[in-house]
């Protein structure tokens, strides 16, 4: 009997300094102190013993007793030490690492040259409205004085979704169809993306334009010309002389092309400006009578002006950018640069 006791305590103490972790301490606890344990039955078993060998017997369980409980306190106390201390090495921060920078956007150069050109107009008193992409071949063509068949239409190489729907050519359409809505006087932009069929360095499939009209009682060739030389002028620094150009649209009568002193050779001819010296922005003329006779305005009591420009353009300008596909090719480390 007493060297089973002696032997449960030694195996006990032996385990009890074994465990690794708290929960493997526990099991142990369970084992050789719990209620089931040996060391329990053992002490139940007593009355069985020799009534002279009791005293003994119970003294030796008891002592064996405490110091199992005695070494269990002890190796808990050192297993929770050292799990905390794990737990703490592997939740620590290092504050003197350096932190994970946060890359910051900003608005595409095409959004930030349309903004600008949309401010400026703003400041002068437009207001801005906008129209469906995909259009009638009435709103894009026959309003604006386009008839079917007319060799102008060669000028908008169009994207046809059905006989008379289409990807809108150009930004004009809104003139229409702001007017058929309101009365003059009216002073209007017209932001969007516009379409056509064409596409190498310069041209894109999809490009923006900002479109612009005004309408009042006499209205002139004047306003119209002070009015677009400002704007060019505060896109393009206001050092810059600024050109018209007789041209042709359908929808204006007369119509001038505008040009800009180029950005690159400030006049003197180089391969940006094809060596005229000049950069072509817009086209815009006095209203044609017959674009107000379609919308129902009496083109004896109102004249107006209208212009559009392709924003796409002026941005490459802008920033000397050669290749128009690097606007669409959303690679940021093109992007990162403006
Ligand atoms: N809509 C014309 C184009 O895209 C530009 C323009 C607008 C010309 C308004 C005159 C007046 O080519």
């Amino acid at each position: 009997m007493q060297d089973k006791i002696k032997q449960l305590k030694e195996e006990a103490l032996k385990a009890i300094g074994e465990t690794q972790t708290v929960a493997a301490l526990e099991e142990a606890r369970v084992k050789y102190s719990g209620k089931k344990s040996e060391l329990q039955e053992f002490l139940k078993s007593l009355g069985q013993a020799a009534p002279e060998d009791r005293p003994k017997l119970g003294a030796m369980v008891n002592e064996a007793k405490s110091a199992i409980e005695l070494a269990l306190g002890g190796r808990k106390a050192v297993l929770q030490n050292s799990e905390q201390t794990k737990k703490i090495a592997a939740e620590k921060v290092d504050i003197t690492m350096p932190g994970k920078g946060i890359r910051r956007g900003h608005l595409h150069p095409l959004t930030q040259v349309m903004e600008e050109a949309k401010g400026i107009f703003i400041r002068m008193g437009f207001e801005i409205a906008e129209g469906p992409e995909v259009e009638t071949d009435y709103y894009n063509f026959d309003g604006l004085n386009i008839p079917p068949h007319h060799p102008s239409r060669d000028m908008w190489s169009t994207l046809f979704i059905k006989d008379d729907v289409l990807l809108r050519t150009h930004t004009s359409p809104v003139q229409i169809r702001v007017m058929e809505k309101r009365k003059p006087p009216l002073a209007i932009i017209a932001p969007g993306r516009v379409y056509r069929r064409d596409s190498d360095a310069t041209h894109s499939p999809i490009f923006h334009q900002l479109e612009g009209f005004l309408v009042n009682k006499n209205v002139t060739f004047g306003d119209l010309k002070g009015t677009l030389t400002e704007f060019l002028r505060q896109i393009f620094g206001k050092e810059k002389n600024v050109r018209f150009r007789p041209s042709f649209f359908p929808f204006t009568e007369p119509s001038a092309e505008v040009d800009v002193e180029c950005v690159l050779c400030k006049g003197k001819g180089c391969r940006l400006c094809k060596e005229t010296g000049w950069l072509e922005i817009l086209g815009s003329g006095m209203i044609d009578p017959n674009v107000f006779k379609a919308v129902g305005f009496d083109p004896e009591k109102y004249s107006g002006f209208a212009f559009g420009m392709g924003i796409d353009r002026i941005a490459m300008l802008k920033y000397g950018i050669d290749n128009i596909r690097l606007l669409y090719e959303n690679d940021v480390r093109f992007l990162e640069q403006f």
